[in-house]
């Protein structure tokens, strides 16, 4: 039996696997530059975020119906459940389908069918988390945040995500401020490639509750001891920092160095199709790379719970 643990980073659109890609491309009539999966995996290596995100973007061009996004959450929340997730809370990009004529309304209803019934059909509960993509201007997440607001009994939370140099935090903070006004749960990507003064800003500017990543806090200190003093959760993606080349190898990952700092660091998957494993794929590697004892992975697994957005009794009915 896989350790029952909650997922806190996961980009919905990044559980995309080849054989689905190519199924809903031949469903809906587009065309993919790839002769089949096998030369589709072969582009799966990349030199950096950026690299990766090229590959991301362009995939998404086979998702386009309500079924389309349907099948797509089914499809992670059959593989988390058979990994021991109990609880998901799910990334999505929707700029990137609004840019393709892809409506929000398309996104998130196709979505919620699966999220809706899956406590019932896969034993795992779900929240939805919107992220903008930092990447593009402030005024289109604002636009955004204003075109999911009839969807909003329907969203968690807001998050920060795509290429992370250049794009501060500090560019988001009306968008992150309205988002809070309207009742919204607030995270964002920060300290993956990003310097250490990403994870103060999207503390101090944009009032995040977690850091996804948060990596690159081990090279300050001080805000070392910030984040643990204030109990603020990362959301670690081990595969992901070495296919992405943030971390040389997984024995190299600073993860053992994070807990033994007391920082509350959780192990998820970000884009597993992409990277080689979901959940509890990430927790078998770590264990395995970095030596990691049983009482370590269930501190992981306890961590994954309290990070997480349910609420006490939900938490202990999860675990
Ligand atoms: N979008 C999907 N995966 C991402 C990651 N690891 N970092 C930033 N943006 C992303
Ligand atoms: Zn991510």
């Amino acid at each position: 039996m896989p350790l029952p643990k909650a997922e806190l980073h996961l980009h919905i659109e990044g559980t995309l696997e080849p054989e689905l890609a190519f199924e809903l491309a031949a469903r809906n009539g587009v065309a993919l530059p790839y002769a089949g999966t096998d030369e589709l995996r072969e582009a799966y290596r990349f030199e950096d975020l950026q690299s990766f995100l090229n590959l991301y973007y362009e995939l998404m061009a086979v998702l386009r119906t309500e079924r389309d996004f349907e099948d797509l959450a089914n499809a992670y929340l059959a593989r988390a459940a058979a990994q021991g997730v109990r609880h998901a809370e799910i990334f999505f990009d929707p700029q990137a389908h609004l840019a393709r004529g892809v409506e929000m309304g398309t996104v998130v209803e196709g979505l919620w069918r699966a999220l809706g019934d899956s406590e019932a059909a896969h034993g795992v509960s779900t929240r939805l988390i919107m992220c903008f993509l930092r990447d593009e201007s402030a005024a289109s997440a604002m636009r955004t945040l204003e075109a999911a607001r009839p969807y909003l009994d329907r969203i968690t939370g807001v998050g920060l995500d795509s290429a992370e140099v250049g794009h501060p935090p500090v560019k988001f903070r009306e968008v992150y401020e309205a988002a809070a006004a309207l009742g919204l749960r607030r995270v964002a990507h920060a300290g993956e490639e990003g310097p250490p003064e990403y994870i103060t800003e999207a503390l101090d500017l944009l009032g995040v509750e977690r850091i996804d990543h948060g990596l690159r806090c081990m090279e300050d200190p001080r805000l070392v001891e910030r984040l643990v003093r204030e109990r603020i959760p990362l959301t670690l993606c081990p595969l992901s920092n070495v296919r992405l080349r943030t971390v040389d190898v997984l024995a190299a990952h600073p993860l053992p160095a994070m807990l033994d700092a007391g920082l509350l660091c959780t192990v998820n998957s970000d884009d597993p199709a992409y990277f080689g494993g979901y959940a509890g794929d990430n927790f078998d590697a770590v264990a395995a790379a970095l030596k990691l004892d049983e009482e370590r992975l269930r501190e992981l697994a306890r961590n994954s719970f309290v990070a997480s957005f349910l609420e006490d009794d939900e938490e202990l009915r999860a675990r």
